[in-house]
Parts: C-alpha cells; sequence; structure tokens
C-alpha cells in the first residue's frame, strides 16, 4: 500500500525524526509543559524513537531516557541531549517491573498501539490492555508528582480508563493532538502530578 505523505510526515523528516509521531508530544508538550530539565523519562512503546529523541532532547544532558519496545530501537545521540537506555522487551513480561523499578521516573509516556484488526470493538480492548498495563508501570515507577501522558483507542471502556487513571493523578485530561489523523480513535490521556 502506498505511504500518505502528509505534513506531519515531511516534517518529520526534514527533523531528522524517524516517524510523524513525534508531534502528537510536541503538541502536548507544548501546551501542557509535562517534561521538565533534568527529568528521567520512561518511554513505553518506544520504537522508532521519535519521543525517546524528542524527550531527550527536551530534559537536557542532565535528565534520562528509558525507552522499551518489542522491536529492537535504534538509538540516537544529540550534543546536549539526555542519554537513552533503549530496552527490547515486552511490557507483559513477568519481570518487567523487577527491570524498571530499579529506577524511578518523573514521566511515563505511552504511545503503544496493539497490531489492529480493522475490528474496532477489540482492537479497543487490546489498546485498553495496554493502557492499564502502562497505567500500573506508571504507578510503580513514577515519583510522586509524576506525570503521564498514554495513548488510547477510544470506544466504549475508555471513560472507565480514564476514571482509573483519576485516582492515581490530581489533573487529567483527554488531548486529541493536530497531528493525530481525524480518522484514528486514538485519543491522549494526560495525568499531571501522581497523588
Ligand atoms: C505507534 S508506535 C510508537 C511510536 C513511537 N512513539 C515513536 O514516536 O517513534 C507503537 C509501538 O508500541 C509497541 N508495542 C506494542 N505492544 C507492545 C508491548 N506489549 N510491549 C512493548 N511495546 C509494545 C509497538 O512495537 C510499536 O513500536
Amino acid at each position: 500500500m502506498k505511504k500518505v505523505r502528509d505534513y506531519y510526515f515531511e516534517k518529520a523528516k526534514k527533523e531528522k525524526y524517524p516517524a510523524r509521531s513525534v508531534f502528537k508530544l510536541e503538541e502536548a508538550q507544548q501546551r501542557f509543559k509535562l517534561l521538565k530539565k533534568g527529568d528521567s523519562v520512561l518511554d513505553l512503546g518506544c520504537s522508532p524513537g521519535s519521543w525517546s529523541i524528542y524527550a531527550a532532547k527536551q530534559v537536557g544532558a542532565t535528565g534520562r531516557v528509558v525507552g522499551v519496545d518489542l522491536h529492537t530501537t535504534q538509538k540516537y545521540a544529540f550534543a546536549g541531549a539526555a542519554p537513552m537506555d533503549l530496552l527490547k522487551a515486552d511490557i507483559f513480561s513477568e519481570d518487567i517491573f523487577a527491570k524498571l523499578a530499579t529506577s524511578r521516573f518523573n514521566v511515563v509516556l505511552s504511545d503503544m498501539a496493539p497490531a489492529t484488526t480493522g475490528h474496532k470493538f477489540s482492537d479497543h480492548q487490546k489498546s485498553l490492555e495496554l493502557s492499564r498495563r502502562a497505567l500500573a508501570i506508571a504507578a510503580a515507577v513514577l515519583l510522586e508528582g509524576g506525570n503521564f501522558y498514554c495513548k488510547v483507542f477510544q470506544g466504549e471502556d475508555s471513560g472507565d480508563f480514564v476514571d482509573e487513571v483519576r485516582q492515581f493523578f490530581k489533573k487529567v485530561k483527554v488531548v486529541k493532538p493536530k497531528s493525530s489523523r481525524v480518522e484514528s480513535r486514538e485519543v491522549f490521556v494526560l495525568a499531571m502530578h501522581l497523588k
């Protein structure tokens, strides 16, 4: 199938990011300042690496980025950016908490998406499983006051997920970045300040 080369695809290429998804994080950062200089960031579902690169630049050399994905993620290094530690792992694996909980993070990001089938309800449920696992990981590894930004495919149970997120964070908002395709059912739950 021919790739749709839209405005954000071209912009990502020009700015040397491996995926257009970077702008879904950039927009949230510009509006809500969820990443701060010196932050430690965990990026779940990090491949091909755009969010990790963007986060590493935002938090700077005194920060740190750990990325996790089912796939190997190519590592890039930029002057003035945080070091990146990119792991190949399944977030459902039994030892994931042990692997990640050796560190504490200021921010947990999740752009994880399931392999979609085109069947709306089951794709929504699979996305919810990923988002709930991301929330459980965030609750285990975030420092007090930490932030969480997580993709979920909208559907009949996404409101329940947002309510679950509200139990952990002081401020929760559902956002649909401009760079997220209108036809896509994805939205992002932005949760600030872990209680
Ligand atoms: C939309 S891509 C992420 C793009 C990334 N944010 C970027 O900007 O480059 C979604 C990723 O979620 C990952 N993923 C899906 N299920 C996962 C799982 N169980 N464990 C780890 N990663 C997973 C996929 O392998 C895929 O690379």
